[in-house]
C-alpha cells in the first residue's frame, strides 16, 4: 500500500524513524513529508534512507510533479506522527501551506493522525477544537499516551509507541476498505504453501513452493477490504499479523479444511501446491537402512484433487461464487503451457486459472513472476509481469470483476 507519513516538528520524531521501518518492513511504500521544522529533529537524510523514496516538505520543488496533487491523490493511507499542536491546527483550518498540509486538502483516504505534544498544548481549548473538528471529518485522532515528555514534566502528550501506531493505523486503513473496497464484505479463502507427505516421523515428500504468491493474494484482498481466511502449507515467508490463519500440513489436511471453509467463502483461491501423491503407508518408526543393501520401494497413492472436488461440490450443496485455480507449467512436447493452462481449466472446471510459466526454475520462490489469467468465458488476459504483489492485485482485480459480473 502507499503511504504517506507525515512528521511534525517535535522530539517525538525520532521515534517515527521506527515507524517507518516498520512500515517499510512489512511491505508498504512509503512517502515522507516532514514540516520544516521536523527536519531540525531529524534531517531528510534520514527519511530518505529509510524509506528509499525521496524527501521533501516544500511544493517548490519537482514542480512539474505536482507533488501535493500526486500524492494526496496515489495514498491509500496518510499517518502523521507526531502530529504537533500546530499541524493539528492547520489541518484543521484546511491550510496548504507546505507540501504536508497541501497533500492532506488533496487525499480522499483515511487520515491517522498521532499527536504528541505538552500537556498543557493538548488540554488548551484551541487544540481540543482542533481535535474535535478534525474527527467530525472522519480523521481519526489518536490520544496520546501519557508519561515523561521532553523535559521534567509528565501527563498527557506523549507519542504512543511505534507498534500502537502502526497497529491502529492499519486497523482505521482495514476498517475503511472493509466498507469501500473491491472485495468489502465478501470472504476469500486462500490456500498457499506446499503440502508435506509424511514417509516416517522424520522424512515428507515435499515441494518447492514458498508461499509468496499466495501470502500476497491474502494482502491484496485484505487491502481489498476482504475477509480473508489463510489455510496455510508449508511457507518459507512470515504470515503477517492481521491474518486469521489455519495451519495444515498434508494434502488431506488442506482438504478437509478447504471443503469445511467452502459453506462461508465466496471466494476460493487454490495457489497451495497440493502434493498429488502421497506415500501409500506411513511408518510408525524412522526407516533405517536394511543390512543386506536393498533399497527400499515407497508406494505412493493419489491425492483429492481438491480444487475439482471444490467445484463439483458446488454444483450440488452451493459454495463460493468464484473458484480460482493456479497452474505452474512448463511446457512440453504435447503443447506450450498456454495449451495445457486451457485443457486444465477445462479438467478442473473453476471460474479462473492464472498460469505460471515455471520453466527453468523460474517463479519458485522467486519475488517477481509473470502469468495470464484464464477465464472459463474464454477470456485471457494480456500477460502481467512484475512483483508477486502487483500480480495479486490483478488477480484480485479479476474475482472482483468475476464476482459482479
Ligand atoms: N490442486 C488441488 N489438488 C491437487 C492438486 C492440485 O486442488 N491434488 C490445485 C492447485 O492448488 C492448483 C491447481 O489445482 O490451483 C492446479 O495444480 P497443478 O499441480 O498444476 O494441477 P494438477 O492437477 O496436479 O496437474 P498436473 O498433472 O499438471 O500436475
Amino acid at each position: 500500500m502507499r503511504i504517506v507519513l507525515g512528521v511534525g516538528g517535535g522530539i517525538a520524531a525520532y521515534k517515527v524513524a521506527s515507524l517507518l521501518r516498520l512500515l517499510t518492513e512489512a511491505g508498504h511504500s512509503v512517502t515522507v513529508i516532514p514540516t520544516e521544522a521536523a527536519t531540525r529533529f531529524v534531517g531528510t537524510a534520514t527519511w530518505e534512507a529509510l524509506s528509499g523514496n525521496p524527501v521533501s516538505n516544500s511544493v517548490w520543488d519537482d514542480v512539474d510533479r505536482v507533488n501535493h496533487v500526486r500524492l494526496g491523490q496515489e495514498a491509500d493511507l496518510i499517518i502523521i506522527a507526531p502530529a504537533t499542536a500546530d499541524v493539528l491546527a492547520r489541518a484543521a483550518a484546511g491550510l496548504a501551506n507546505d507540501l504536508l498540509t497541501g497533500t492532506l486538502l488533496m487525499a480522499t483516504c483515511p487520515v491517522f493522525l498521532a499527536p504528541a505534544m505538552h500537556t498543557e498544548m493538548w488540554r488548551h481549548a484551541a487544540t481540543q477544537s482542533n481535535v474535535a473538528t478534525l474527527r467530525s471529518r472522519g480523521v481519526t485522532v489518536m490520544d496520546p499516551a501519557s508519561g515523561r515528555l521532553t523535559g521534567a514534566d509528565s501527563g498527557p502528550g506523549r507519542l504512543p509507541e511505534p507498534e500502537e501506531i502502526l497497529a491502529a493505523a492499519l486497523g482505521v486503513y482495514s476498517a475503511a476498505r472493509a466498507r469501500t473496497g473491491e472485495l468489502a464484505g465478501r470472504t476469500v479463502t486462500i490456500t498457499a504453501g506446499g503440502t508435506q507427505e509424511p514417509l516416517d516421523p522424520v522424512r515428507f515428500l515435499g515441494n518447492r513452493s514458498s508461499g509468496k504468491q499466495g501470502i500476497a493474494l491474502a494482502r491484496a484482498a485484505l487491502a481489498a477490504g476482504a475477509e480473508v481466511h489463510l489455510i496455510a502449507a508449508h511457507l518459507e515467508v512470515p504470515v503477517p499479523g492481521n491474518l486469521q490463519v489455519t495451519r495444515v500440513g498434508t494434502a488431506l489436511e488442506l482438504r478437509s479444511t478447504v471443503l469445511a471453509a467452502l459453506p462461508v467463502s465466496d471466494v476460493l483461491i487454490m495457489v497451495a501446491a497440493v502434493a498429488d501423491f502421497r506415500p501409500a503407508d506411513v511408518m510408525a518408526s524412522k526407516i533405517k537402512k536394511s543390512d543386506d543393501g536393498a533399497d527400499p520401494v515407497i508406494t505412493l497413492v493419489r491425492n483429492p484433487d481438491i480444487l475439482k472436488e471444490s467445484v463439483e461440490l458446488r454444483r450440488t450443496a452451493g459454495g463460493p461464487a468464484v473458484i480460482v485455480g493456479f497452474a505452474a507449467e512448463t511446457g512440453d512436447p504435447d503443447g506450450d503451457p498456454l495449451t495445457h493452462a486451457r485443457a486444465k481449466l477445462l479438467r478442473k472446471g473453476c471460474d479462473l486459472l492464472v498460469l505460471n510459466d515455471v520453466g527453468q526454475g523460474r517463479v519458485f520462490g522467486e519475488d517477481a513472476s509473470a502469468v495470464v489469467i484464464l477465464g472459463s468465458d474464454g477470456s485471457e488476459s494480456a500477460p502481467l509481469s512484475g512483483s508477486k504483489r502487483n500480480i495479486a492485485d490483478a488477480v484480485v482485480a479479476r474475482i472482483a470483476q468475476a464476482l459482479t459480473g
